[in-house]
């Protein structure tokens, strides 16, 4: 099984970068909770302070959309399911005007000179941004018909399972989770689970999200029942 899990830090010069407050909390305990049942599991952590604390899961790290990217072209074509519960950005900064400067640092107008990016008046700045590539998408191009991939989606309440109905289509992925957008920072979550086949599951009310991984596995397993995705028996 692999797990993405937490932000994505992205470079706008050498120091500076453009992230979200992802803290990988949900996928750090899916990943704890898979090993627990048995999976061989891999994490890909962003740059978070949460460390997973079970030695049976293997940790990667990553920075930004493109290191995940490399990581996933490498992991992906050996897993059975993909859990992308990473916080991946949808742009990120068109880097040639920083590391054009000859430190790669940007600087305010008016301090040593010329100032780097797009200056639009004094006092402001323009960063311009592209868009990222839609990893989760992409694996799901070169998918293996076994394989299961699950994605995430946070949306205000008033359009949770529309939304997350559209992102299933567009991805082309076997579920999406969604949860309210107001449940981001917090200890507890709530969930709907949206899948290919129609099937639509909610979490009892709002729980931990450590009590939230043991009811995803439980969801995905089942589906992945038929594609062939479940954990290794437990050796003699
Ligand atoms: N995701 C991804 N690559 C991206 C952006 C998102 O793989 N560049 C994944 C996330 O890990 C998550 C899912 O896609 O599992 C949903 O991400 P989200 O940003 O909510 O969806 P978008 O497709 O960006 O849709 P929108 O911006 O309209 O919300």
């Amino acid at each position: 099984m692999l797990i993405t899990a937490g932000p994505t830090h992205e470079p706008i010069d050498r120091v500076r970068f453009i992230g979200n407050r992802s803290s990988g909390r949900v996928g750090i305990a899916l990943a704890e909770a898979a090993a627990a049942a048995g999976w061989q599991v891999t994490l890909l952590l962003g740059p978070t302070s949460r460390l997973c604390s079970d030695s049976r899961v293997h940790v990667e790290r990553f920075q930004s959309t493109s290191d995940l990217q490399a990581l996933l072209a490498h992991h992906f074509p050996i897993t059975d399911v993909l859990i992308m519960a990473a916080a991946v950005a949808d742009y990120r900064p068109l880097t040639s005007a920083a590391a054009s400067e000859a430190d790669g640092k940007l600087r305010r107008l008016g301090e040593g000179g010329k100032a780097s990016g797009d200056s639009s008046g004094k006092g402001s700045l323009t960063i311009h941004l592209e868009s990222t590539p839609d990893l989760l998408a992409g694996c799901a191009r070169s998918r293996r018909p076994a394989q299961v991939l699950v994605g995430f989606a946070l949306e205000p309440r008033s359009r949770l399972l529309e939304s997350a109905r559209a992102k299933l289509a567009r991805k082309d992925v076997d579920m999406i989770v969604a949860n309210p957008l107001e449940s981001m920072e917090g200890e507890t979550i709530e969930a709907t689970l949206v899948a290919r086949d129609g099937r639509e599951a909610r979490t009892p009310g709002t729980i931990s999200k450590v009590e939230f991984a043991h009811w995803l596995l439980g969801q995905i397993v089942p589906a992945g029942a038929s594609r062939s995705a479940q954990p290794p028996a437990p050796s003699a």
